[in-house]
């Protein structure tokens, strides 16, 4: 009622003025909200707060803003109506915590009754209000209404008149030729862009506010404190007016060697079998080094959550008291991981292996110790490097302690023709590098392949059957030049995909990079192949960051979007940020700022990041600034 009234109010108050249907205003606003008090059921709140007090606000509106513009002219005018306006949006920021103060100390229908005594105040404003005296020469002469005016208003008009100026009895200047008639509604009704409008802001508006008002509610179920949920509203509330701030579902980092960060953005020089022997195995074995490695994982950690990472599948080391601190890190922050403690018992560099029966009992212990520190969000993870790395021996110990506690699985996966040949050598008796997997028991719902590009059809079949998921490295897979993913393919086979930012192999930790990765590699496909092939688009990486990538974690029945009943991991983001990325013109609409923000943004885009509700990125910030 409030925005669609517009058109009646307009009319009443031209025929009767600003006073007189100011104080109207008023009166109708408060009365609807002292009514409200009594309210016995939605239709009577309906009734008393939607139509009796809209009207009267829109009444109100009509009449304020006419007045303003009534009273002054030129430069002047445009400022005065600008205070206006800025006034109702500070009311507007302002009032969800002046209510939701006013309902926690008197409920609800102290609150009504309580704002419907403020807004009583505007018969009292209006009341006061003097007749304007308006500039006649602003409109043709002779063309002023003189019909049914009181003494007082003749005597007035001759005053006017003397001034060379009009007015009616209310204060409102009211030519003829502004008179509503037929012919001009006949021309408004033909008016298409004026239709456009109407229809627009009448399907638009209820739907955008009741979306806002089930906001509030929704925030609360999702374990937000009462003033965090309005906080959001507000955010929002504001982002929308100015067209800015949008919530999307949290981002999924399904592979990630927060023990390779040191090396981020370089050494990327030789393919991957020769990068793991010069420089990834040297840096990961300095994590023996506790405070070495609390330094690295605090500032890994920073740097994802900041890129609006939610979710990470987190690779460690092979030390199991290092692994540990990473998971310590990751709880006194807040946000969501599955964390492994790297397997690993042949084919590396002397100082950074394992036995056999040392790794199976240090992954139970850490196993053990991740259960006993009762981590609100952090699950451990089974994680045989690779089956280059890995003996029979050991994958099937792990692969029995994994099925046992159905727990995660994370490994590597066909990334590199040579690492294929390599594997084919070491087990001549399986048919497959997926069989090796497959035979140890490793592949299962909960089991994450990083990778798979050099799979066969056969080896994918298999992976589909075990309902396990891929790990698509766009990133990496060409920073070491170890191939490109045909994902269309595998998801076209039902295979879950998600995102991975594999650092170091990847330079880039965050997943809006992988998402443009995943559309280059996908677009670099199909320039190869024929014109038949459907590239992934910006809708597809989208998915793969956020739903996919819970999925291929079997975590999609907590995270990943906004259905009812799961936490609310969400990044808060301003596409238009100051000094950002991003330049949002008048034209874009909600699908093209989306679309720029997954193709430009960054994390100066991402104001907050909500892992159950809870603002993680404030906490890194807290905790940064204690440390
Ligand atoms: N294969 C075995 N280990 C690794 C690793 O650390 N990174 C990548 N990209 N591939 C691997
Ligand atoms: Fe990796």
């Amino acid at each position: 009622m409030l925005l669609n009234a517009g058109f009646p109010c307009g009319q009443c108050v031209n025929k009767f003025g600003v006073r007189k249907m100011g104080i109207c205003a008023g009166f109708l606003a408060s009365t609807g909200l002292i009514l409200s008090f009594f309210a016995t059921s939605i239709p009577y709140l309906i009734t008393t707060v939607g139509v009796v007090t809209g009207f009267g606000l829109s009444l109100g509106y009509v009449s304020i803003t006419t007045s303003v513009g009534e009273h002054f002219n030129g430069k002047a005018r445009f400022v005065a109506l600008s205070f206006v306006a800025s006034g109702s949006g500070c009311g507007a920021m302002a009032f969800p915590f002046l209510l939701d103060t006013l309902i926690q100390t008197y409920g609800w229908r102290g609150c009504l009754l309580i704002v419907g005594g403020l807004m009583g105040n505007m018969i009292c404003f209006f009341a006061v209000c003097q007749p304007q005296l308006v500039d006649k020469s602003y409109y043709s002469p002779g063309l002023l209404e003189t019909e049914g005016m009181s003494q007082q208003t003749q005597h007035n008009q001759q005053i006017c008149e003397n001034r060379n100026s009009a007015m009616n009895g209310s204060g409102t200047f009211i030519p003829k030729q502004q008179r509503p008639s037929i012919e001009k509604l006949r021309l408004l009704s033909r008016n298409s862009p004026f239709i456009v409008f109407i229809i627009a802001v009448c399907c638009t508006l209820p739907a955008y506010d009741s979306t806002l008002i089930y906001l509030i509610e929704f925030f609360k179920t999702k374990s937000f404190a009462n003033k965090e949920a309005l906080l959001l509203y507000f955010f929002m509330n504001v982002g929308n007016t100015t067209g800015r701030h949008f919530v999307v579902p949290g981002f999924v980092d399904t592979h990630i060697h927060a023990s390779q960060y040191p090396n981020c953005g370089k050494c990327l020089d030789v393919g991957m079998l020769s990068w793991l022997h010069k420089y990834t195995i040297p840096t990961e074995a300095k994590f023996a080094e506790l405070e070495f490695a609390r330094k690295k994982y605090w500032k890994v950690v920073t740097r994802v959550i900041k890129n609006g990472t939610t979710t990470a599948s987190y690779l460690a080391t092979i030390y199991t008291d290092s692994t540990l601190e990473l998971c310590d890190i990751i709880q006194s922050v807040g946000q969501r991981a599955i964390v492994g403690k790297v397997n690993m018992d042949q084919n590396s560099l002397d100082f950074y292996t394992e036995k056999t029966v040392t790794s199976v009992e240090e992954t139970i212990r850490y196993i053990q110790e991740v259960a006993r520190r009762k981590y609100t969000h952090i699950k451990p993870c089974i994680t045989p490097r690779f089956a280059g790395n890995c003996s029979m021996e050991l994958m099937t110990q792990l692969g029995q302690i994994a099925q046992s506690g159905k727990l995660h699985v994370q490994t590597h996966l066909a990334e590199t023709r040579e690492e294929c040949d390599m594997v084919r050598k070491l087990f001549p008796e399986n048919r497959s590098y997926t069989d090796i997997y497959n035979d140890a028991g490793l592949l299962t719902q909960k089991t994450v392949l990083a990778h798979g590009i050099h799979l066969t059809s056969e080896e994918r079949k298999l992976i589909r059957l075990r309902h396990s998921g891929i790990s698509h490295c766009p990133n990496s897979n060409i920073a070491i030049r170890s191939g490109l993913l045909d994902v269309r393919t595998c998801l076209d086979e039902n295979i879950s995909v998600g995102l991975g930012t594999d650092i170091s192999g990847g330079y880039s930790s965050s997943i809006l990079n992988a998402m443009r990765a995943a559309i280059c590699t996908s677009n670099t496909i199909a320039i190869q192949t024929n014109l038949e092939y459907r590239p992934l688009d910006y809708k597809d990486v989208f998915q793969m960051a956020t739903l996919g990538g819970a999925k291929v974690l079997d975590m999609d029945d907590v995270i990943g979007n906004f259905e009812v009943g799961k936490e609310f991991d969400a990044l808060l983001i301003d596409p238009a940020v100051d000094g950002g990325p991003i330049d949002v013109f008048e034209d874009d609409t909600i699908e093209d700022i989306v679309q720029k923000f997954i193709f430009l943004g960054d994390d100066r885009n991402i104001l907050r990041v909500f892992v159950s509700g809870n603002n993680i990125l404030e906490n890194l910030i807290k905790k940064s600034s204690e440390a």
